[in-house]
This record gives structure tokens, C-alpha cells and sequence, in this order.
């Protein structure tokens, strides 16, 4: 029987990479720093460990077939250390990238830098792997749902149009990845259906709402201090903005989502009326 641990199961994606992994019968172990503060379904053994302290990752990882790994910090380092120790416990990592990485080329930015960094990295621990990139993630609109409650305008940097995607449609991917070791050393890249303005996404949750909603794009200068002034660490800032200011308009679609799950790929008008309630 397949048995998989997944980094990230508190989060966005990771939650529902859990959610498909029971719902298939998969032996699951979810890692949480605060395993007491972590609620997950039945029967998915809980386990503490800390990305930031690699050796707290042996026990977690011992014995596991599959590995979902997202790497949620800002820069590389320690990275190498995780992945030796994953790579002495489980048998693979299926590894949560970006489609805007650039195989043929320097990176845009500071996101998809430190992406491309850590396959690289995988490419050199000898582990098998399976890199699965994801274009912009829906669940990010869930930043505006404090300026959304409470007004009708959603300020933030702007962004070039690119195929925003369902988290549950990564999520599902991943579930395929995860249980079925024939996707090992190949890399897939995970899109919604269309490209998406940040517009188009403030539109999609006002229709679901049923009133009228703008977005304001900041001056880069502006977003720092706004930024700056929410108390997001410097790192982060700087990551949004170099992806603000340098990231190209992307019209790359794929068909992996119906190619591994059988199902479409989820618009961003779906994934507004799923999430409705956070706007209300
Ligand atoms: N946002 C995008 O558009 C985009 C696009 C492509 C790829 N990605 C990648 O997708 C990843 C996952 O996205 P998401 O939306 O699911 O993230 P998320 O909701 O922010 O969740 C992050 C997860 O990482 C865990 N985590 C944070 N620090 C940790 C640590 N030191 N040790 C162990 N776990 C730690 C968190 O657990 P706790 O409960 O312990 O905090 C949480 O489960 C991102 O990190 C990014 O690398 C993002």
C-alpha cells in the first residue's frame, strides 16, 4: 500500500493533497510544526517536524513511499540538508514548483530563482523525483478578503496575466503523482483554463458576491510601504515586488489537469463561488 507524507498540510494546497490521499484509501502522515494546533481527517497520522530543522524531518519521513514537499520560505538555504534527509528515509519527493520557471534562460525573478534552485537541487541529491509546477495559485485572492469585506476596491501590485489555477485542481495532480511511481523524473505543469488579469479575478468574486468591485494597481514604491506597513517580512516583500515589476504576461495552458484527473481544469469564476463565504 502506497504511504505519503505531506509537507504543507496545514496549507492551501497541502490540506487538499491530504483530503485526495484519504479519499483514495492512502496511508497519509501530515507534517505540522504544531501537530496539538493541526486538525485533519480521520485516520491521517499527524507527525511534528520543523523544514527549518532538517534532522526534526528523519522520523516524519522514515519508511514513506512518496514525499509531497513544498519549500515555503524566501530563499534556499537549508534546503540541501532537507533533502538529504528525506532522501535517506523515503523512497521520493514529488516537489511543488512554479510554471515560471525558465528552463532555456536566466530566472524572471526572485520566485521562480529560488524554485529552479531547488530542483536543481533535487536533480543532484540522486532521490527520485517528480517536479510538479503550478501556475499562480487561486487561494492567493484570499489576501483581498479584508478590502473586499470591507469595501469595493482591492489595491495591490499589479501582476501580468497569466493561467491563475484551482488549488484543488493542483492538489488532485499531485494526488496522481504521489501514488503512481510512473511519473518519477518527469516534470508537469499545472494551469487553470484561461489567462487571467488581477481584474478578471477581482471581477469573478464580485459576480459571486453580486456587487461591483475594482482592482487599483499600487505603484511598486506605494505596495512596499503598504507592505512594509502590514508587518510582511522584507523577504516576502521583496519577492512580490520583483514578480510585480519583472514577471512577463504568461499564455501558457496545459491540459494537465484532464490529462491525470479526468476532470477540466477549474475557472476562476468557480473557484470565487467556492470561497464565497471568506468575501461575505
Ligand atoms: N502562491 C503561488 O501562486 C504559488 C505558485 C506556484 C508554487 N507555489 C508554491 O506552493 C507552495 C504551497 O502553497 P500554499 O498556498 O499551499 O501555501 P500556504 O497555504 O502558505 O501553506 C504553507 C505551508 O507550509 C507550512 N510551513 C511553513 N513553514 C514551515 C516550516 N518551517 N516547516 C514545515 N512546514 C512549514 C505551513 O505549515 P504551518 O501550519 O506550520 O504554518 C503550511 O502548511 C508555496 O510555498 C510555493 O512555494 C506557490
Amino acid at each position: 500500500m502506497n504511504s505519503v507524507l505531506v509537507v504543507g498540510a496545514t496549507g492551501n494546497v497541502g490540506r487538499q493533497v491530504v483530503d485526495g490521499l484519504v479519499a483514495e484509501g492512502v496511508s497519509t502522515r501530515a507534517l505540522a510544526r504544531d501537530p496539538g494546533a493541526a486538525v485533519f481527517p480521520e485516520g491521517v497520522e499527524v507527525v511534528a517536524g520543523d523544514l527549518a530543522v532538517p534532522e526534526s524531518l528523519a522520523a516524519a519521513a522514515d519508511g514513506v513511499e512518496s514525499v509531497f514537499l513544498v519549500w515555503p520560505f524566501h530563499d534556499t538555504q537549508g534546503a540541501a540538508e532537507v533533502l538529504k534527509v528525506l532522501g535517506e528515509h523515503a523512497q521520493r519527493v514529488v516537489y511543488l514548483s512554479s510554471t515560471t520557471v525558465n528552463d532555456e534562460g536566466p530566472q524572471s525573478d526572485l520566485i521562480p530563482q529560488r524554485h529552479a534552485e531547488i530542483e536543481a537541487l533535487l536533480a543532484e541529491s540522486g532521490m527520485p523525483w517528480t517536479v510538479l509546477r503550478a501556475d499562480t495559485i487561486a487561494s492567493n485572492m484570499l489576501g483581498w478578503a479584508g478590502q473586499i469585506r470591507a469595501g469595493d476596491v482591492v489595491r495591490g501590485t499589479e501582476v501580468a496575466p497569466t493561467a491563475v489555477v484551482h488549488e484543488g485542481d493542483i492538489a488532485a495532480v499531485a494526488v496522481r503523482l504521489l501514488t503512481d511511481h510512473s511519473h518519477t523524473w518527469r516534470k508537469y505543469l499545472v494551469t487553470g483554463p484561461r489567462v487571467v488579469s488581477r481584474d478578471d479575478q477581482v471581477q469573478a468574486i464580485a459576480e459571486v458576491l453580486g456587487r461591483p468591485l475594482r482592482f487599483e494597481a499600487l505603484p511598486l514604491d506605494v505596495a512596499r510601504e503598504s507592505m512594509t506597513a502590514a508587518g510582511l517580512p522584507a523577504a516576502l516583500i521583496e519577492s512580490l515586488l520583483s514578480m510585480a515589476a519583472f514577471r512577463p504576461r504568461s499564455d501558457l495552458i496545459t491540459t494537465t489537469v484532464a490529462d491525470l484527473t479526468g476532470r477540466a481544469a477549474r475557472d476562476i469564476r468557480e473557484w470565487a463561488a467556492d470561497h464565497a463565504a471568506v468575501f461575505r
